[in-house]
């Protein structure tokens, strides 16, 4: 089997159906590590409770040396020598250095359909375009932020009186379908874009 590791800030709710899908005895991949880059980030205790070993390193002490924060997740990375690195929900951009590193074994979601909506706020964005659709991506992460070869794609209609929340909420749950189908692909070979 493929071994996975998987960078969160936050919930990890992307994370937890990842690690859901793993579990099943046909998947290609398994997970070895979560990491987050705080230990507050709720989704550790999940991993955690679902078997999967967990490590929070603070990017805090490091203030602002990201080439420093980086060597130590590589750090934590060797101790277990993933083949797939998942990004999901990771708050942190990674330099050029670190994603020439892991360039072909690096996925993001992100809350879009990229190439619209790189970067943050995505859903108010969307709204105050006044798209009818919105979405997400999973892709291969390449230097330049929310960019790099699309894996899927999954799209959700804008409703009127739509809010950024009620919209991230609908995409979310797509987010939820999309990166598993998306790494279980990925992990066996097969790099053809999906959409959902
Ligand atoms: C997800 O909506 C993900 O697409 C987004 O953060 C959320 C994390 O939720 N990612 C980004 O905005 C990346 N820039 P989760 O912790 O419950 O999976």
């Amino acid at each position: 089997k493929k071994r996975v590791a998987i960078f969160i800030s936050g919930g990890g709710s992307n994370m937890v159906r990842l690690l859901e899908d793993m579990n099943k005895d046909d998947h290609p991949a398994e997970p070895v590590l979560v990491l987050a880059n705080s230990a507050d980030a709720g989704g550790l205790a999940k991993a955690a409770q679902m078997g999967v070993k967990t490590v929070a390193v603070d990017h805090r002490p490091f203030k602002g040396d990201r080439a420093a924060f980086e060597a130590a997740l590589q750090a934590e990375l060797d101790t277990v020598q993933p083949d797939i690195l998942c990004l999901a929900g990771f708050m942190r951009v990674l330099t050029e250095g670190f994603v020439a590193t892991w360039e072909g074994r690096m996925l993001n979601i992100h809350p879009s359909l990229l190439p619209k909506y790189k970067g943050l706020h995505t859903h108010a964005r969307a709204i105050d375009a006044g798209d009818e659709e919105h979405g997400c991506t999973v892709h291969l992460v390449t230097p330049a932020l929310d960019d790099g070869p699309i894996l899927g794609q999954a799209t959700v209609p804008i409703e009127d009186g739509d809010t950024p929340e009620t919209l991230a909420a609908r995409v979310l749950k797509q987010e939820h379908e999309l990166y598993p189908a998306v790494l279980r692909r990925f992990a066996a070979g097969n790099t053809t874009p999906i959409t959902l």
